[in-house]
């Protein structure tokens, strides 16, 4: 089938080229975003593959359909960016990866945790300037400290079981019940209670209207003075002008950053020598507690792979009219 690549970095076009020796899909890599000026770029493939900053709204969706567009394969877990009642709409079925490496986010959870924690990313700098003071630099024991895991689904599960291998008590607010928790030694809680106890609060539920600026003034005013947070799922779970003012307060002590409500016009391209223009993200970049990652969770070699191998088997099965077992419905 032939497929268009949307905001296709080199990076992508190496994994998918090798996983699709074993598919013989036709790819074509673009490297504009998808959004309604390029969606007309679709003309002549059936499927389009999208990651998660393309906009694919109802009026990228008419445009993509005219294009002849059967099938939406997303190249990432999150699906808030499309608008599915649009797509079912139009015909077009929505497939997307549901689950690619859950560790690779977890892990990348535990290094802002620890970075921001032990402050590496400053003793790398100071020594190789010959500085060995060690001022600044004190941290704390996480054996038997208390964080809370807002959802409890493949990411929270094995940043639980992670973190209760260092010692922490870890409780967990999810909206479905969790067969695991018991078992993993996690307690199962109310927000308020989340936001009372923990040292560390750190979110893996998915951006919903329900999740949209969860973290507001409200919930912080409820969270331990001096507390870390960390948002390693959607940025705009998390109401960035209220946690800065969380952070001049000192209320908020460390702030772990993958994901930021307004990265679409940031994260993924080298902005070095252009002016950054949005203010909210220059001011969380003032405060020395603050650690943020472009949206590298993910990237793992092993997560690549299974991004490529699974959506191009997304992709087979539709061609083959088989049962769509990603498939994402409104
Ligand atoms: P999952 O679907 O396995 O788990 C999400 C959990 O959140 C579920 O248990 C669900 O019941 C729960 N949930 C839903 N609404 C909730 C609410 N209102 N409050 C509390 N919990 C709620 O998803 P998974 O794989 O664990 O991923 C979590 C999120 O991580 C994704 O939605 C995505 O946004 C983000 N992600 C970030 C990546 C990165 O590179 N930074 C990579 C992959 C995912």
């Amino acid at each position: 089938m032939q497929i268009t690549f949307f905001n296709a970095k080199k990076y992508d076009q190496e994994s998918f080229d090798e996983v699709n020796q074993d598919f013989g899909h036709e790819l074509r890599f673009l490297e504009v975003p998808l959004d309604p000026h390029t969606a007309v770029l679709a003309q002549g493939a059936e499927a389009v593959c999208v990651f998660v900053n393309d906009t694919v709204s109802a009026e990228v969706l008419a445009l993509l359909a005219t294009a002849g567009v059967k099938l939406l394969a997303l190249r990432c877990a999150g699906y808030n960016n499309v608008d599915l009642k649009a797509a079912a709409a139009h015909g077009i079925v929505v497939v997307r990866v549901p689950a690619y490496s859950p560790h690779a986010v977890a892990e990348h959870t535990l290094a802002l945790i620890l970075t921001l924690n032990r402050k590496t990313h400053r003793a790398y700098n100071r020594i190789r300037e010959g500085n060995f003071a060690l001022t600044g630099l004190l941290g704390f024991d996480l054996y038997g400290r208390t964080v809370g895991l807002v959802g409890l689904g493949k990411i929270g599960l094995i940043t639980a079981r992670i973190l209760r291998g260092f010692g922490c008590r870890v409780l967990a607010y999810d909206v479905q019940p969790s067969a695991e928790a018991e078992a993993l030694g996690v307690e199962l809680t109310g927000l308020d209670q989340l936001y009372a106890e923990s040292d560390i609060v750190s979110l893996h539920c998915p951006l919903t209207p329900e999740t949209h600026h969860l973290i507001n003034a409200e919930a912080i005013a409820k969270m331990k003075p001096g507390v870390m947070l960390i948002n390693t799922s959607r940025g705009a779970i998390i109401d960035t002008k209220a946690v800065i003012k969380g952070l001049k307060s000192e209320k908020i002590k460390y702030l772990g950053l993958d994901v930021y409500e307004e990265e679409g016009d940031l994260f993924f391209e080298d902005l070095s020598n252009k002016v950054i223009q949005d203010e909210v993200f220059m001011r969380l970049l003032a405060f020395n507690n603050v650690l943020i990652t472009g949206h590298q969770a993910f990237f793992t070699t092993d997560a690549m792979h299974n991004i490529a191998q699974i959506t191009l088997q997304n992709i087979s099965d539709f061609e083959q009219q088989k049962e769509l077992v990603n498939a994402v419905e409104a």
